[in-house]
């Protein structure tokens, strides 16, 4: 694999690109998912919501910068935070990306103290299940119609060790 090269960046309410930021992320999100599964419409509304976070990647080029990928957590309780979204730009796949800011993601949730981490993912979404597996996840069910009739999700979680 490939070393990913850029940063990750926390997407934070008050930045001053957070619009420019939001519509790139909106692009991304409309182009990888389909309706049922996407964001898009809500991504703002999701963002603004209170334990939530979102980081991205940010890629420099001569030209300037765009964000290659971005994963979105949030942590409803404190008994478990849930990765809620997690999407790399289909030309910077396979170098590290996705594993990156999963890692990212995970350390985020980490700090609010939770024991889990919880997650969907349609069982179709070969790269992404294995990711999460490379990581540790399990899966916990298979849920039908999760994401519309004819398309079911596994949730997966991750716990952690009570320290
Ligand atoms: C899932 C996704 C985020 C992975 O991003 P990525 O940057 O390409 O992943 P990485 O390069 O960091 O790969 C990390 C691991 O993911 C798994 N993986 C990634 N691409 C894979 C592929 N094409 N086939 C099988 N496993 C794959 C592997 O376990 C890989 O580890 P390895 O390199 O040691 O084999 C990306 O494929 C994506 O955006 N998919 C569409 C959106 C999606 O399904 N999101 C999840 C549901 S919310």
């Amino acid at each position: 694999m490939a070393a990913a090269t850029g940063v990750i960046v926390e997407l934070q309410r008050n930045s001053p690109n957070w619009a420019t930021i939001v519509e790139e992320i909106v692009k991304l999100e409309r182009k990888i998912f389909p309706k049922h599964e996407s964001l898009a419409r809500s991504f703002d509304e999701e963002l603004r919501k209170k334990n939530s976070g979102l980081l991205y990647y940010r890629e420099q080029h001569m030209d300037g910068e765009e964000v290659a990928g971005y994963v979105m957590y949030s942590w409803p309780s404190s008994l478990y935070a849930s990765i809620t979204k997690l999407a790399v730009k289909d030309t910077c796949r396979k170098q590290g990306y996705g594993e990156a800011l999963l890692t990212a993601a995970i350390q985020k949730c980490r700090t609010r103290n939770v024991q889990r981490i919880t997650l969907h993912v349609d069982p179709s979404r070969t790269p992404a299940v294995n990711l999460y597996k490379k990581f540790g996840f399990k899966v916990d069910n298979l849920i039908q119609g999760y994401y519309s009739s004819d398309r079911n999700a596994y949730r997966m979680y991750l716990d952690f060790d009570a320290s």
